[in-house]
């Protein structure tokens, strides 16, 4: 059901944990399942230097979050806003159809990272504008 890779990242997930005086923080949730994840931006002169994450939630959510942080590790904001959760997916040579949702999570929380990134330091980012992510505490 699962492909080597989901489970490699789900054993043994990248980037786990907190940045301090991180620059962009993001939290979503799906209200269905109940699963949070939480990123951490590091970003100097419009890249991401550092990305980590918490995720509590299922091991597609974990892998996805592991997968995403990796993904968007040394890109521009630019680059990391294309990381769709089809990229996350993709990347991790799939996920089943059931499971397609947790990459959602993914790739909301490196948007929520950003949007909260945008607003700190009052900047506009491209596709940012109808941004909303699902609100964790909201249900
Ligand atoms: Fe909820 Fe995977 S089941 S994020």
């Amino acid at each position: 059901m699962y492909s080597e890779k989901v489970m490699e990242h789900f054993i043994n997930p990248r980037n786990v944990g907190e940045i301090e005086n991180a620059d962009g923080i993001g939290e979503v949730g799906n209200p269905r399942c109940g699963d949070i994840m939480k990123m951490y931006l590091k970003i100097e002169d419009g890249v991401i230097v550092d990305a980590k994450f918490k995720t509590f939630g299922c091991g597609s959510a974990i892998a996805s979050s592991s997968m995403a942080t990796e993904l968007i590790k040394g890109k521009t904001i630019e680059e990391a806003m294309k990381v769709t959760n089809k990229a996350v997916a993709e990347a991790l040579d799939g996920l089943p159809p059931v499971k397609m949702h947790c990459s959602v999570l993914a790739e909301q929380a490196i948007k929520s990272a950003l949007k909260d990134y945008a607003e700190k330091n009052n900047i506009h980012i491209e596709g940012l504008e109808d941004f909303e992510p699902v609100d964790p505490h909201d249900h």
